[in-house]
């Protein structure tokens, strides 16, 4: 039997490409896993009305952690026009499955590192170095949302003037969830010698949520009295990180705010082919690239797998295997140092698996 059984989600459009990109630097490695395939995207969607079969999240749960491609996702008139026809007017509506199996599985943990590898042209300065920790289950994720002001909204002081045809989507920040996230973020500077920690937020508008969330990140930041605590309000944070990214180290934040300012930091090292991320909760966790399925690149072999290949060196440091995610991230560095090998988005015209391959050589 191998050691670790991998729920193995390639979704569609190029988290295919990807996908296969990170298969073949993971079985250079010898990895002893077992690798289960999921349905899981767009086309069961279409057929089945739910893009994340329970098939697949009860596979799941047989598994030690899930290593998830991408996945198409459309607004809500495009996605239920492509139904299938015995499917339509019954009332599937879609949900975005990566959102679903973070809530389902209560992986609250949106871990995104953002390093400048040397040598990357893409680079917006050399030596950026910092981890966004978003909170990944909350916030204005929670799905609930009005199209139209319920009747009981009226009542409450602020809403008596809104226009009826006003839509709403509810921001819900608890103090437990806030807690857990600051506290995995100060941990995770603890353990790997960082210095600081920054909580993200707009605290001054939306008093009661991110009032919430700051006194939990002040009250977990006074248990590390050795790491440096500041805050920044979200607006803010945007221009800082531009102006001086070295002044930043471990970030934090709420949901979408991450969502955000994930991308932002992801940008600042070479883009959305080079951003990973780690959906992690306490049992379990689920390792995928931060950008999205690009349809009008699938099946190209086009686009860049760095991303992917980074999110299978988090798995391996997850799983256990930090000697293997060590040697896994020098070679992703040294195919960068070379610049021999440079998928489009780098200005080269290599494949997604010529990339693949490249990283596999240096192992
Ligand atoms: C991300 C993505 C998702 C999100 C989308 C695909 C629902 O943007 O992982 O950052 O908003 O969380
Ligand atoms: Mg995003």
């Amino acid at each position: 039997m191998a050691k670790y059984k991998i729920a193995w989600l390639p979704g569609d459009g190029v988290g295919i490409d990807v996908t296969e990109a990170a298969k073949i630097v993971l079985d250079r490695m010898a990895l002893d896993a077992e690798y289960i395939h999921g349905d899981i995207g767009w086309e069961m969607w279409c057929q089945e009305g739910d893009p994340l079969p329970q098939r697949t999240l009860d596979m799941m749960k047989e598994t030690d952690c899930a290593f998830f491609g991408a996945i198409t996702s459309k607004g809500k008139d495009v996605s239920n026009q492509e139904l299938a026809p015995e499917l339509q007017g019954k009332g599937y509506s879609y949900r975005s499955p990566i959102v679903r199996m973070r809530q389902l599985l209560d992986l609250y943990i949106c871990l995104r590192p953002c390093k400048a590898y040397a040598g990357n042209s893409l680079n917006y300065k050399d030596g950026i170095d910092l981890v966004v920790f978003r909170e990944n289950t909350e916030g204005m994720y929670i799905g609930v949302e009005f199209d139209k002001v319920p009747d009981e909204f009226y009542a409450v002081k602020g809403a008596e003037k809104l226009p009826r045809d006003a839509a709403i989507s509810i921001r819900a920040i608890t103090p437990g969830g806030s807690e857990r996230i600051v506290r995995a973020a100060f941990e995770y500077a603890a353990q790997h010698g960082r210095k600081k920690v920054t909580a993200v937020h707009k605290a001054n508008v939306l008093r009661q949520t991110d009032g919430v969330f700051m006194d939990a990140a002040r009250k977990v930041a006074a248990e590390y009295p050795e790491i440096q605590f500041d805050n920044a309000n979200i607006d803010a944070m945007g221009m800082w990180l531009l102006k001086n990214p070295f002044n930043y180290d471990v970030v934090v934040t709420t949901n979408l705010f991450g969502d955000i300012i994930s991308d932002l930091c992801a940008q600042m090292v070479g883009g959305l082919g080079f951003g990973c991320s780690g959906n992690i909760g306490s049992k379990y966790a689920v390792f995928e690239p931060t950008h999205g399925s690009a349809p009008k690149y699938a099946g190209q072999y086009k686009v860049n797998p760095i991303a992917t290949i980074l999110a299978a060196k988090m798995m391996l440091d997850w799983l256990g295997e930090t000697d293997k995610a060590a040697e896994l991230e020098g070679a992703v560095a040294a195919v960068i140092a070379e610049g021999k090998v440079r998928t489009y988005d780098m200005g080269g015209s290599n494949s997604t698996l010529e990339m693949a391959q490249a990283v596999a050589a240096k192992l």
